[in-house]
């Protein structure tokens, strides 16, 4: 059986076998797809042996920089993400790298009905979520693409990086004021339970889109901060299915239709 897994640690929480095994039954694929709970002190070698016969996989936290610097070689969306979310053995055995987490950011923005050009869009954090998401935003030329963080400088690096590929501007959260059309949560802060302070004068009631890179049972506590403004709110979920097919795209060549595994997932956490 071909053999295809996800490498984290922990992994345990993992939906990734979930959803690739739905793409498989879905798509008459033959496949196996297992969680690989990988030593935090030992990627490479873990990872090494499981392509002896492995033939493909996911990664998530705390290895995708790791899988960035051990592929042998890297797609242009990989590189500029400087993080490997999918490993795919080559003919000869050697490790491409790709990042599909900004494709299935797009992709689920396109889902939800969202025409990305000509947008004001707000960007929310600058670690390594946002970094994988932002060539693939503006290859889509929104009118603007503001980053908001925390830590100012950290924004500001990053439009540095990316200033060549489109009109990008780095800002605190505190000097926002104007309404934008959308607005992507792609900090941590969620998983504390916390929002970063944002002016409600952002959002444009009926008109401002807002969406979380997380998910949880219950909506975050950016989306009930955008729900309770009027906005229309989406949380991750949608990418994490979408990332997962263009993974299995590459591996399989096939492309799964991904709204009735987003379905059964969404069923099961409710
Ligand atoms: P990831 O790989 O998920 O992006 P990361 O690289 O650690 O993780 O980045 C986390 C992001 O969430 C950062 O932008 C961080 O802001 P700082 O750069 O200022 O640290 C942001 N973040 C985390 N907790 C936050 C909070 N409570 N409020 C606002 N921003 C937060």
């Amino acid at each position: 059986m071909d053999r295809y897994g996800v490498f984290g640690n922990p992994i345990g929480h993992s939906k990734s076998p979930q959803i690739h095994t739905l793409f498989a039954a879905q798509t008459g694929q033959e496949l196996s797809y297992e969680p690989l709970l990988a030593p935090l002190d030992d990627f490479p070698a873990y990872a090494r042996a499981f392509f002896r016969d492995g033939l493909g996989a996911n990664v998530t936290v705390p290895f995708k920089e790791q899988a960035y610097r051990m592929a042998d070689e890297l797609t242009e969306r990989a590189r500029r993400a400087g993080a490997v979310n999918t490993l795919k053995k080559l003919e000869d055995g050697r490790l491409l790298g790709d990042n599909t987490d900004g494709a299935g950011l797009v992709a689920d923005l396109l889902n939800a009905g969202l025409a990305l050009s000509g947008q004001r869009i707000l960007l929310l954090g600058a670690g390594g979520a946002v970094r994988g998401v932002l060539a693939p935003l503006l290859a889509h030329r929104p009118a603007e693409l503001i980053i908001a963080n925390r830590t100012t400088s950290k924004a500001e690096q990053l439009v540095q990086e990316f200033a060549e590929l489109g009109p990008l501007s780095a800002r605190g959260f505190t000097e926002l004021a104007e309404p934008v059309d959308l607005i992507v949560n792609g900090t941590s802060a969620s998983l504390g339970g916390e929002l970063p302070p944002l002016a409600d004068s952002l959002i444009n009631t009926g008109r401002t889109f807002c969406y979380d890179m997380m998910y949880s049972a219950e909506p975050t506590p950016f989306c009930r901060w955008a729900a309770a403004l009027g906005a229309t709110t989406r949380d991750g979920l949608g990418m994490l299915v979408e990332q997962a097919a263009e993974a299995f795209e590459l591996w399989r060549g096939v492309r799964p239709n991904t709204s009735p595994v987003l379905a059964e997932l969404r069923r099961q956490l409710g």
